[in-house]
């Protein structure tokens, strides 16, 4: 972005008010109870966050101190000490052992209900499991597992020893796990033999086996049996879970840690190559987890609640496993692909659960629509009740559609706007209060202060695109990178001194909603998923092929965003035809980051467009790379030639 603010040109005037059975049921159900709660979060964050802490949460030893800024450090509860696995689990036992807290299908069609007490000792078997390994509090374990009950059971063991988890999503290579391995210093790695993902298995205990050789710090492999393939399994450093734990306790006494222990890191792209390991503690994290699954998503006790993610980005952490199960909430857990055996299996698993509460993402709503409307009509949608949405802008017909095909006019549609580094929702429709448009995230959640503001951090005028902030610290923020405050302060509180800077942009209309206008930093949003245009780039240039890269993002129907590569060739160029050369970046790619990092289209080039000074014009290639003509100044381009042979 190089204008001062972005324009911005959707209009939308079509308004869908709460149902009124579902206002008078909400929890909250008037603005003026929300103006009054939001005012109070604004303006005595202690007092609000005090409040929600206790009332929410169950601790161990009480805090006396709720908020320590220093500016850009937060602490939240700082002398109070909980466990984040007693309280999704321990404190239900008694009104609610054997109520279902997942309900999981697996890719296949296998399933299992677990209950509450079902799931407290299986966490407690496993974290009995890693006790004999050695593993304890201040230990990290990275968890890369398949969408099976295991994963939850993981990180909840992990949470109940003082252990930090980092869950790496299934779709990463052996590469990104060994990145991720290091920089955490991991101590133990735990997977699954594999997991079924379109009728297939995929190898991640082999990818697990090929990070380790470059991940010194990993002493111990703990292998869940899921898939059954034949795998090789080191005598020493690798234990299966079900003879680990054959003989263990079902009982584990949790290791309450204090309030700031970091709980988590999950790593997510940034505008550099190296991912960002994103920390997030145990107490703010939690109570910014459970708050808004209670009022956002409405959470009563006979919901059945479910979100499509995986646990693998930050949406499972919190929209799977810490909110739904703090708030004693019955969650289902799907392990595999939407279209497994076709696009109709998402509401067939609604219908035979009955689920009322279903959150998904809109490059998901948008391949359903592609897919047509005859699947979801044949299966009976009358259990749900209120329906969302994540990961990237909804465009408004995307919205229409899944609250007329699937909310059948029913269900209020929450909007969600977050990020990995906000820990929990940001901004939202309260499902019994807001009004929503089509396209817009409506209003700010409780605790949250949002600013639109130019380059210079000044507020942009009513109805003008800028760059969103967010100007009042909140429990559930990051509290760093992990071992980089440097780039922690750089990248999020340098742009606009003592706010936290997105990277997203966004305007707000005259009903003071927000509309989410996307990344204007080098991060693409692929289906829901961010990508460092930069580590794309990287990777493509370790091939021996290639001289230099430049990858941008292009308007893509079902991705929302897909991506568009320019490559330039070593001197001599390759022997291989283009389409064998372009099939064998694709894989490299793939094998350096994942399979979802794979280029959409690559497009081979003498020059990239640069500026005097050898700057790579990504703004031109962006045009090039949707088909548009290209605008706006081209004053600066050292060689204008470059541009009438990257258009051909
Ligand atoms: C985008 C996912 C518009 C945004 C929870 C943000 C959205 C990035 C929305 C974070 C939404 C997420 N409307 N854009 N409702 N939700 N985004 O870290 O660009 O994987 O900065 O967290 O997704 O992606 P992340």
């Amino acid at each position: 972005m190089t204008e001062t603010t972005i324009s911005s040109v959707l209009k939308e005037d079509r308004m869908f008010p709460p149902p009124e059975a579902f206002q008078s049921n909400a929890h909250i159900k008037s603005m003026a109870q929300y103006d009054k709660l939001w005012n109070l979060a604004k303006d005595q964050p202690e007092v609000f966050w005090g409040e929600q802490a206790k009332d929410l949460l169950d601790w161990h030893t009480p805090f006396s101190k709720v908020m320590e800024w220093n500016d850009p450090f937060v602490k939240w509860f700082s002398d109070g000490e909980l466990n984040a696995s007693y309280n999704c689990l321990d404190r239900h036992l008694e009104t609610r052992g054997n109520k279902p807290a997942i309900i999981w299908e697996g890719e296949p069609g296998d399933s299992r209900i677990i209950s509450y007490r079902e799931l407290y000792e299986e966490v407690c078997r496993f974290a009995n499991g890693l006790k004999k390994l050695g593993v304890q509090k201040g230990d990290v374990a990275t968890i890369y597992m398949p969408m099976i009950p295991e994963l939850t059971i993981a990180v909840l063991a992990c949470a109940r020893l003082g252990v930090t988890h980092s869950v790496i999503f299934g779709g990463f290579s052996a590469e990104a796990i060994a990145d991720r391995n290091n920089d955490a210093s991991a101590k133990i790695v735990i997977t699954a033999d594999g997991g079924y993902r379109r009728g297939k298995v995929i190898p991640l205990k082999d990818q697990v086996d090929a990070s380790i050789e470059h991940s010194p710090t990993v002493e111990h492999v703990l292998v869940c049996r899921r898939t059954r393939q034949d795998i090789t399994m080191d005598p020493i450093r690798d234990h299966w879970l079900h003879e680990l734990t054959s003989d263990v306790s079902s009982d584990c006494p949790p290791e309450f840690v204090n309030s700031e222990h970091p709980l988590f890191i999950l790593y997510t792209s940034g505008s550099t190559g190296k991912p960002k390991g994103i920390k997030h503690t145990t107490g703010g994290y939690l109570l910014g987890a459970t708050l808004s699954s209670r009022f956002i998503f409405d959470l009563k006790e006979d919901d059945i609640y479910w979100c499509t993610a995986d646990v693998g980005w930050i949406t499972g952490h919190s929209y799977i496993v810490y909110g739904p199960l703090a708030n004693g909430t019955t969650s289902v857990m799907y392990e595999g692909a939407p279209n497994h055996p076709d696009f109709g299996r998402f509401w067939s698993i609604v219908e035979r659960y009955d689920v009322s509460i279903f959150y998904t993402a809109p490059t998901a709503i948008r391949a359903f629509i592609k897919a047509g409307d005859e699947l979801p009509k044949k299966h009976d949608l009358s259990s749900l009740r209120l329906l969302g949405t994540v990961g990237e802008p909804i465009n408004p017909e995307a919205w229409m559609w899944y609250h007329e095909v699937i909310g059948q006019k029913r269900c209020p549609i929450v909007d969600t706007w977050w990020q990995t580094e906000t820990g929990s929702i940001m901004i939202a429709p309260l499902p019994g209060v807001t009004p929503t448009l089509p396209g817009s995230a409506t209003k700010p959640f409780f605790g949250v202060v949002p600013e639109i503001v130019d380059k210079k951090g000044q507020p942009v005028p009513d109805g003008h695109g800028g760059y969103l902030v967010l100007s009042q610290p909140w429990p559930s923020m990051l509290r760093t990178i992990h071992g980089d405050d440097d780039r922690f302060k750089e990248t999020y509180w340098s742009q606009v001194p003592g706010k936290y800077f997105t990277g997203d942009g966004a305007r707000q209309d005259e009903n003071g909603y927000y509309w989410i206008l996307g990344r204007i930093d080098d991060v693409l949003n692929v289906s829901g998923h961010r990508l460092s245009t930069m580590e794309i780039e990287s990777a493509l240039v370790s091939h021996p092929a290639v001289a230099e890269a430049a990858v941008v993002g292009m308007p893509h129907d079902l991705k929302g965003e897909g991506i568009f590569c320019f490559v330039t060739l070593e001197g001599a160029g390759s022997k291989l035809s283009s389409d064998e050369l372009k099939s064998q970046l694709t894989s490299h790619v793939a094998s350096h980051i994942g399979a979802i990092a794979k280029p959409d289209e690559i497009r081979f080039t003498d020059a990239l467009p640069k500026t005097r000074s050898g700057k790579i014009m990504r703004r031109l290639l962006r045009d090039i790379a949707a088909g548009r003509e290209t605008s706006g100044d081209t004053t600066t381009l050292e060689d204008h030639g470059v541009l009438d042979s990257l258009r051909q």
